[in-house]
């Protein structure tokens, strides 16, 4: 398998996370690409669950990552795309379940919900993890396809 390459945006409410974040998985020296927005300006967040989604959609090696202010609008609109298997977390356990159990390949968090330390505790934990499939891939192909 290609190394896994990370996605993340965010909206206005979540930027200074997206910096943080964007760090901490450098620091892991693994990839990520920045999809904005690049500055504090009012933006809609469904725009940029699209971008991060088209990227995942077109490349099973690229996860995204999303946040907004509750991460909650990120996760209903990521999860409206065909493919994407978006999990809203605000602690890590979840993290590593929603890949072992859901293969998620969006992560969903917000900035006015968490601090960044638990933020990247979070990601630490799903990028981690691995989805077990067996008795896990019967339950998500009912909904996959
Ligand atoms: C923006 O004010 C806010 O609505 C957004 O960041 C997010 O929390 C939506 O779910």
């Amino acid at each position: 398998m290609s190394k896994v390459k990370y996605v993340i945006a965010s909206d206005h409410a979540a930027i200074e996370m997206k910096s943080e974040i964007i760090e901490y998985i450098k620091e892991l020296n693994l990839d990520i690409e920045d999809l904005g927005p690049f500055n504090k300006d009012r933006v809609d967040y469904p725009d940029y669950a699209d971008k991060v989604c088209e990227k995942v959609q077109s490349d099973e090696n690229t996860l995204g990552i999303l946040i907004c202010g509750t991460g909650i609008g990120m996760s209903i609109a990521s999860n409206k795309h065909k493919g994407i298997r978006s999990a809203l977390c605000s602690e890590p356990l979840s993290a590593s379940f929603a890949k072992e159990h859901n293969d998620s390949n969006v992560i969903c968090m917000g900035a006015r919900t968490i601090g960044g330390e638990l933020a990247k505790s979070i990601v630490k934990s799903w990028i981690d993890s691995s989805f077990q499939g067996g008795r896990h891939l019967d339950r998500v192909k009912k909904f996959r396809d």
